[in-house]
């Protein structure tokens, strides 16, 4: 026999669940003091972070899952997803007692809604409306691509838009135009592997460890980056895509090649060159878009943005060009939910928030 819960007229999957905003303060008394919960699990990192004002980092607690993946030399979702089950609600609690705050000082709770992996989405995505219900403040669902962005701002209180954003990752290269909080326009991407992606599939190819974009940089410090002449695809082609597919199967063609001759293989001159050619057709692509659009300062994001290469490649030529180039420090170019806080202020200023239907989407694109 079965049993119906929902009344007819509110039937299962339309009831709505307003933001307990309406209880709370209205959006005029948002202030510069207000605190924001961050939470992040969108992909193998779990962290919580307290941000005031939307500039202010109080914590940001980032529980790394590298090395439960490692073995399988790739993130496994399911791994990723009860992973952030066991860390998530410690991490909150840590990052509280390091912001010397409690869950009463909160002014509203802010998680990544998208892209990223369902199953590990859905982890924060619950607990941040469970925070919500409770506490009576609003959730805020937050774009995890808008959330790199705000990365740059956090990091230098001189970062400001319009700017342009080379927002590069492991699961996403973007070029956009930011002309100001919530308003991006996509210039281009990449046509096929992601950046971040290209660095852990060469590593893995290479035998470095997961994840392998970090192990490149650090053999590309030793190795000999005009070693090969690897293809730099796009970089005279009009536009700001990039493919990074056919640079990674030339790294692959050119170590076979040597191993069927018996020659050896020079991994750390295979790791400059490769990188140097990424970094090249990416520097080239940032360049030209700064041109078009009349860009004063470039926004460097995503976890590749932790590259030396790319740091130092972009650093030169914007500085060359007159540009401010703002490149966040490394524990806030890689996910973390400081970020996440950060762009959710900025959108409760704008009187943006979500009910407590909303669901993770793990394709949301940046517009
Ligand atoms: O932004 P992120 O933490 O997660 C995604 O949203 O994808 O980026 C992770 C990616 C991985 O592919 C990792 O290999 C890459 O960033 N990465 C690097 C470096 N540090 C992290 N790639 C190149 N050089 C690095 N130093
Ligand atoms: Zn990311």
């Amino acid at each position: 026999m079965s049993e119906t819960f929902w009344p007819a007229d509110n039937p299962a999957g339309t009831a709505t669940l307003p933001s307990p905003l309406a209880q709370k303060q209205p959006i005029a008394d948002w202030d510069e003091d207000s605190l924001v919960l961050g939470i992040e699990t969108s992909c193998d990192e779990t962290s919580a972070a307290v941000v005031k004002g939307g500039r202010e980092i109080l914590s940001n607690v980032i529980v790394s899952q590298g090395e439960l993946h490692g073995e399988y030399g790739g993130i496994v979702p399911e791994i990723a997803a009860r992973s952030h089950v066991e860390a998530l609600t410690p991490a909150i609690g840590e990052a509280l007692m390091r912001a010397d705050a409690t869950f009463w000082d909160l002014d509203a709770v802010a998680a990544t809604l998208g892209p990223g992996l369902i199953g590990a989405l859905l982890v924060g995505v619950a607990e941040a409306k469970a925070i919500s219900a409770a506490l009576e403040i609003p959730f805020v669902g937050v774009n995890h691509l808008e959330a790199h962005i705000y990365s740059s701002l956090l990091a230098d209180p001189a970062a400001d838009f319009p700017a342009l954003c080379l927002i590069i990752s492991g699961g996403h290269t973007i070029l956009a135009h930011a002309f100001g909080h919530g308003s991006y326009e996509i210039l281009g991407s990449t046509i096929d592997d992601a950046a971040g992606e290209a660095f852990d599939k060469v590593a893995r190819f290479l035998g470095l460890e997961y994840p392998g974009g970090p192990e490149i940089d650090r053999l590309s410090l030793i190795g000999n980056p005009d070693a090969v002449a690897f293809p730099r695809a796009m970089i005279n082609e009009p536009g700001f895509d990039v493919s990074y597919s056919g640079l990674k199967t030339a790294v692959i063609n050119y170590v076979r090649r040597l191993e069927a001759k018996g020659e050896p293989v020079v991994v750390e001159d295979i790791a400059a060159s490769f990188q140097k050619a990424a970094v090249d057709v990416q520097v080239a692509k940032t360049l030209a878009a700064v041109d078009l659009v009349g860009a004063e300062r470039v926004f460097l994001c995503g976890g590749v943005a932790a590259n030396s290469g790319l740091r130092g490649g972009l650093g030169e030529a914007c500085e060359a060009k007159g540009v401010k180039l703002f490149v966040p420090p490394l524990e806030l170019c890689t996910d973390n939910a400081a970020m996440v806080a950060a762009c959710a202020t900025a959108m409760l200023r704008r009187g943006v928030y979500h009910s407590l239907d909303v669901s993770p989407d793990p394709n949301l694109p940046l517009v």
